[in-house]
């Protein structure tokens, strides 16, 4: 049985991936430093698939703890989710997040080498992409050749982004010159939760994103939502973004692994021989191709809970980006996804867990 190291494990996407993973018929190793999760998500994990998911709480930047569990497995490929992923904090700490998602990373990736562990999934971002690319869109049937693959990825909106974009660069370079194997899949918006809602995405406090604030809002335990500024060149003035439905999210995650294990034998070294060798890497923008403003988001999320959702204008937000479309159809011919949830069901799997 194929293992898998999964960095992020307990948090919102992490979690959803270890279910899905398990199900699918590969063992999964979460390691999480739990500063964004709990262990509320194990006995989740625990309950949706039937046993406890091998789980140690370890901090990526602990380097001789993470040995521990490379010594205890042998990985067959990483999915690495671990990340400061705040895009307004990343404006007031840009040197914490360079030094957490750069320096923790290349931990990681040090024992990887070590371990000949060579196959890597990264969750990289919509932020990595130059903003703004030239001509804004306005129409949105002209939105399906926005942002492709090959479209330049520097100079970001924010210090989020330019790690994220960081973590690429570090990543082509070892798949040019120490045999990673690399896919990194770029994508905007994840909501929605299993299903089941014994995972789901409940941020500690205040959320940042989106979707868990009007349902906080829509369960009466947020006053009001504040809507960051209402006068862009948009269908209603506000941003608009492209939200995908974790579920779908990651099942391209184990599409992309598909295409990794099916990489031809000549990007591999030779059995016995592992020198260092040439690897593999491409992209994939993971989107639904769908496109969302925040205040179409408020009135979906009005009709699915039946509760009024009261917002405030309020003044732009620093490091948003602004309206970003994307293409998915690379995905969808290379690696045969394509996400398939409406808005209406994945808002209804996040009220289940927000009513319950
Ligand atoms: P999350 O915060 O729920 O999960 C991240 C997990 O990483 C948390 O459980 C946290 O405890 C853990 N972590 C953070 N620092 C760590 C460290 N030093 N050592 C060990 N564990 C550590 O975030 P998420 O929404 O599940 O995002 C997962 C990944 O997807 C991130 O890389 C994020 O940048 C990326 N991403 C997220 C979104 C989004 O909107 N949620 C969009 C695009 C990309
Ligand atoms: N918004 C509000 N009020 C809020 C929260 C958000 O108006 O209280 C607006 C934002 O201005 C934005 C949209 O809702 O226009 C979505 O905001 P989110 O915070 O939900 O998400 P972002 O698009 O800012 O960022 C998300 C993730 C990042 C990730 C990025 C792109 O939070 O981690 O997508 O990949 F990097």
């Amino acid at each position: 049985m194929k293992t898998i190291l999964i960095t992020g494990g307990t948090g919102y996407i992490g979690s959803h991936a270890v279910v899905a993973f398990e199900q699918a018929g590969y063992k999964t190793v979460i390691v999480d430093n739990l500063s964004n999760s709990s262990l509320k998500t194990i006995d989740g994990i625990e309950k949706i698939i039937g046993y406890r998911p091998d789980f140690f709480e370890v901090d990526l930047r602990d380097k001789t703890k993470l040995e521990d569990v490379f010594r205890k497995y042998d990985f067959d490929w990483v999915v690495h989710f671990a990340w400061l992923k705040a895009v307004w904090e990343s404006c007031e700490k840009p040197l914490e997040y360079f030094d957490n998602n750069i320096v923790w990373s290349i931990r990681l990736f040090e024992l990887m080498k070590d371990y000949w562990v060579r196959n890597i999934i990264f969750s990289s971002s919509a932020t990595v992409y130059t903003s703004p690319q030239p001509s804004p869109l306005k129409e949105r049937e002209q939105a399906q050749s926005w942002i492709k693959e090959d479209f330049v990825t520097w100079n970001t909106s924010n210090p989020y982004g330019t790690t994220k974009f960081l973590l690429e660069v570090i990543l082509t370079d070892l798949s040019k010159f120490a045999g990673f194997n690399v896919i990194n899949l770029r994508y905007f918006n994840p909501i929605g939760a299993h299903e089941s809602w014994y995972i789901w995405e409940d941020p500690d406090g205040i959320p940042n994103n989106l979707l868990p604030y009007i349902m906080k809002v829509a369960t009466g335990e947020l006053k009001k939502l504040r809507v960051f500024w209402d006068d862009y060149d948009t269908v209603d003035g506000t941003w608009v973004r492209d939200y995908i439905d974790v579920v779908d999210l990651i099942d391209g995650h184990l599409k992309a692994y598909e295409l990794l294990e099916n990489i031809p034998l000549s990007n591999f070294p030779p059995e016995g021989e592992r020198i260092a060798t040439k690897g593999f890497i491409d992209n994939f923008n993971l989107w639904v191709g769908r496109w969302v403003s925040v205040l179409e988001m408020v009135e979906a999320a009005k009709k699915v809970t039946g509760k009024d959702i009261t917002y405030e204008i309020a003044p732009r937000r620093e490091g948003d980006l602004g309206e970003v479309y994307c293409n998915p159809s690379k995905a969808k011919s290379i690696l045969d996804w394509e996400a398939t949830t409406s808005l209406e069901d994945s808002l209804r799997n996040s009220w289940k867990f927000y009513n319950k």
